[in-house]
């Protein structure tokens, strides 16, 4: 299959679509109708997304990706009525979030709708709703006029896709189309809540995070077990994808965290290079930390030679920690990293996802300070 790239020029210069860029998302909408793959962004990563309604759509999709089938997809949503449609009882809870936090970065997990087939949600009777706020998905989904199927761009195992260089290097030859938005604002999945059981429960932490969901709902979400901890054998989380160690990079990963507040992180790194060195002198090892952190590894003689140092950004800013977190990932691969040390954060806030994230893709191996 030749996948046909199209590039947004407009949005990605000025953030706003002209006609051409319509004209390309219209393009893509129509191959969303005929049943096709296209992969597009949104707020938090590409999506690739396939007709909803559709089961070989759905098939389809677990194929490029090569996802097992049991893991279901998120159905994004371009209007509330598509809701009512897709979604077969809605609490009032559910309602509240949908009016504070749509179009955004959350997922509602609901009992499915007849219209919905099982193939869209990995054989589950629950559907998981999206209503993304990004201008590009927005518009394709209207144009497409069905609710759209879209798990993260990425190939089954591989951290999410936040432009669309990564989509072409997972899924060409996979897709039919990939629409190129330049890069995704905020670069982690968005925030799943189940809010089929008796009380809403997190799934997945993302940019609605914990405290803004207890301030709409005025409780603190109860939280799934695949957020506590390495999963026991047996155990299930409630979000099939969460038993995955997905978002990894190849090279095994450790995490830094100064929970003390000790201020010890960069000597804990040195600490770790060193062993490390000790161990296995080959290896090539890969730091990925903050500014601040980056400068006391430097001044502390960091071994440059032969080792990679990168940083995603201030320790003050959240956001561009998120926002650059898969990108590097992606590089460590490319890199040839083989072995990684990550700074983490701490957990409040958007921290959660992060942490969340960078726990999954280093088997949640971490060092406390
Ligand atoms: O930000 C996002 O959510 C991106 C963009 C494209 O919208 N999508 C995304 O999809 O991250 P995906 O498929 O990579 O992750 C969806 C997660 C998986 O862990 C899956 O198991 C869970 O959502 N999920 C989907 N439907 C579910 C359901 N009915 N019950 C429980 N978990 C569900
Ligand atoms: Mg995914």
């Amino acid at each position: 299959m030749n996948t046909k790239l199209l590039t947004l020029h407009s949005y990605i210069k000025t953030g706003t679509l002209d006609t051409e860029d319509l004209e390309k998302i219209e393009e893509a909408a129509k191959v969303l109708r005929k049943g096709g793959l296209v992969a597009f962004p949104t707020e938090t990563v590409y999506g690739l997304g396939g007709n909803a309604l559709y089961k070989d759509a759905s098939k389809h999709i677990y194929e490029a990706k090569g996802r097992p089938s049991d893991n279901p997809l998120i159905v994004h949503i371009s209007d509330l009525s598509q809701m009512e449609q897709i979604a077969a009882r809605i609490p009032e809870s559910a309602r509240l979030m949908a009016e504070a936090c749509w179009p955004g970065p959350l997922t509602m997990i609901f009992p499915k709708a007849d219209c919905i087939p099982r193939e869209t949600t990995g054989g589950l009777d629950t559907v998981a709703v999206r209503f993304p706020s990004h201008p590009v998905a927005m518009e394709l989904i209207r144009r497409a006029k069905v609710p759209v199927a879209a798990p993260s761009a990425n190939l089954s195992g591989r951290p999410s896709t936040t432009t669309a260089r990564h989509c072409l290097e997972d899924l060409s030859g996979r897709v039919d189309m990939i629409l190129d938005g330049g890069s995704c604002d905020i670069g982690l999945e968005s925030t799943i809540l189940d809010m089929s059981g008796d009380q809403p429960r997190l799934l997945r932490p993302g940019a609605v995070t914990r405290e803004m969901i207890a301030e709409i709902l005025g409780t603190v979400p109860a939280e799934d077990v695949a957020l506590k901890g390495p999963l026991a054998p047996g155990v299930k989380p409630k979000a099939p994808g969460m038993k995955y160690r997905h978002y990894a990079p190849k090279a095994p990963m450790v995490i830094v965290t100064d929970r003390e507040g000790n201020g010890k992180t960069a000597d804990t790194i040195l600490r770790l290079i060193h062993e490390k060195e000790t161990e296995q002198p080959e290896t090539r090892i890969a730091v990925i930390c903050t500014e601040e952190c980056q400068q006391e590894l430097l001044q502390k003689g960091f071994p440059v030679e032969g080792h990679i140092l990168k940083t995603c950004g201030s320790r003050k800013n959240k956001d561009s920690i998120a926002h650059n977190l898969f990108e590097l990932l992606r590089e460590m691969d490319e890199e040839d990293a083989g072995f990684i040390i990550t700074e983490g954060c701490s957990e409040e806030d958007l921290g959660q996802a992060v942490m969340n994230r960078m726990k999954k893709a280093a088997a949640w191996q971490i060092v406390t300070t």
